[in-house]
C-alpha cells in the first residue's frame, strides 16, 4: 500500500562555534584538575566559550544563516523554526522567536524544545512529522547551547566538561528513496535529578537562597548518567536501525551525542559497529549538549565523510533522562 506520506530528510547545514578556545590547561588554572585527567577520562581537548555579549540566540542565528545558504533557500520560506536547547536567552519567550524576528522570517512559527543533550533528534522527530505530512515544506531545526553560563566553575566534576556553539539544519522534502527512516525517542523521568538545574523555575524561583547555594548551575551524578548512556545509545541506535528495516552492517555512519570518547567506544562496542564509523570531533568543543549533533553531522558532512545515499544513524541521551536515535538515508 501507498504511503500518503512523503519523505522528509536534511537539506542544508550549518553551524557556529564561538572564536575563545578554553584549553584543558587553562582549567588547570581555574580548578583542581589536570590535562591528563580530563583527556584520559572524557576525551576532551578543549572547548569554545561565549564571549560575555553573546546569548544562545547569537550563536544560533550564525548557523542558521549559514544552513539557509546551504539550503539556497529564504528565511521567508521557513514555516517553522525549533530550537532545542537548555540554555535559552531566557526563560520565555522563546529563543525560537529572538530567531525569527533576527532572520526575518515573517511566515514561521516558532518555539524551543526541551529534551537536554536529545534535543537536536527530538526537534529532528518534530520537523520530520511536520514536512512528511506536507502540513509545511520548510522547518529550521537548531541545536544551540551556552553552557558554559549554567556550570559551577568551581566545581571539576561539572565545569571541565561543557561547551557552547550551535548547529543548525533545514529539513525538508526529499526523494523518495533519500530522507529520515525511522525515529526512537524515550524517557525515564526517575533519573531528572540524576542531571539538572534546581533553581530558576516555578518550584524554586531564584532567592538570595539558591543563589548562595548555587542553586542555579547544573548538576550532575557523572557515574550514573555514564552508566545509563552506554546502556541506553547502544538499545536505541539499535532500535531504530530495526525500525528502518536494516542491518548493523548496513550503517555507513554513526553521529552520537559527543559528550564522553569512552561512552561513545563503549556504546558502539556493545552495539558491535566499527569505530571507524563513528564521528567523534568532542575533543575540540566538549560536550554541546544540543549543539553537539548538529554540529558532528555539518563537520563530517564538509570533510565529504558522508556521501548523497549513505545510512547515517544520530543516537543522543541526556537530561529528563531522555534518549533518542534516528536512522537516515543522507540527501545532499
Ligand atoms: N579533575 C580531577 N579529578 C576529578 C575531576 C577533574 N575534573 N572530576 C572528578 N574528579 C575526581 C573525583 O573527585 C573522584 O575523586 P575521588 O575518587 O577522590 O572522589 C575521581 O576523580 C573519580 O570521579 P568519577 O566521577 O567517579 O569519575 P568518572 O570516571 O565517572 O568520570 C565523568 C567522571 C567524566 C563525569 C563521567 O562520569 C562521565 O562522563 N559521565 C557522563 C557525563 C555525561 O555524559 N553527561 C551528559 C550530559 S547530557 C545533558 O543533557 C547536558
Amino acid at each position: 500500500m501507498k504511503s500518503n506520506f512523503r519523505k522528509a530528510g536534511i537539506i542544508g547545514v550549518g553551524t557556529y562555534l564561538p572564536e575563545k578556545i578554553v584549553t584543558n590547561s587553562d582549567l588547570e588554572k581555574v580548578v583542581d584538575t589536570t590535562n591528563e585527567w580530563i583527556y584520559s577520562r572524557t576525551g576532551i581537548a578543549e572547548r569554545r566559550v561565549a564571549k560575555d555579549d553573546q546569548a544562545t540566540s547569537d550563536l544560533a542565528i550564525i548557523a542558521a544563516k549559514k544552513a539557509l545558504e546551504h539550503a539556497a533557500i529564504d528565511a521567508a520560506e521557513i514555516d517553522l523554526i525549533i530550537v532545542a536547547t537548555i540554555t535559552p536567552d531566557m526563560i520565555f519567550p522563546a529563543t525560537a522567536s529572538i530567531i525569527q524576528e533576527q532572520l526575518k522570517a515573517k511566515k514561521a512559527a516558532a518555539f524551543d524544545l526541551s529534551a537536554g543533550c536529545t534535543g537536536f533528534v527530538y526537534a529532528l522527530s518534530v520537523a520530520n512529522q511536520f514536512v512528511a505530512t506536507g502540513a509545511y515544506d520548510k522547518v529550521l531545526v537548531i541545536g544551540a547551547e551556552t553552557l558554559t553560563r549554567i556550570v559551577d566553575w568551581q566545581d571539576r566534576k561539572t565545569c571541565v566538561l561543557f561547551g557552547d556553539g550551535a548547529g543548525a539544519v533545514v529539513v525538508g522534502p526529499v526523494n523518495e528513496n533519500e530522507g529520515f527512516l525511522s525515529f526512537v525517542l524515550g524517557s525515564d523521568g526517575s533519573g531528572a535529578e540524576l542531571l539538572y538545574m534546581p533553581a530558576g523555575g516555578s518550584r524554586k524561583p531564584p532567592s538570595l537562597e539558591t543563589l548562595s547555594n548555587k542553586e542555579h548551575s547544573l548538576r550532575m551524578s557523572g557515574s550514573d548518567v555514564f552508566k545509563f548512556a552506554v546502556k541506553i545509545m547502544g538499545e536505541a541506535a539499535a532500535q531504530a536501525l530495526m525500525k528502518s528495516g536494516h542491518k548493523l552492517e548496513d550503517i555507513d555512519f554513526m553521529i552520537p551525542h559527543q559528550a564522553n570518547t569512552r561512552i561513545i567506544e563503549s556504546a558502539a562496542k556493545r552495539l558491535g559497529l566499527s569505530m571507524e564509523k563513528v564521528f567523534m570531533n568532542l575533543d575540540k568543543y566538549g560536550n554541546m549538549s544540543s549543539a553537539s549533533i548538529p554540529v558532528a553531522l555539518e563537520e563530517a558532512y564538509h570533510n565529504s565523510l558522508l556521501k548523497k545515499g549513505d545510512l547515517v544513524v544520530f543516537v543522543g541521551f541526556g537530561a529528563g533522562l531522555s534518549w533518542g536515535a534516528c536512522a537516515l538515508k543522507w540527501s545532499i
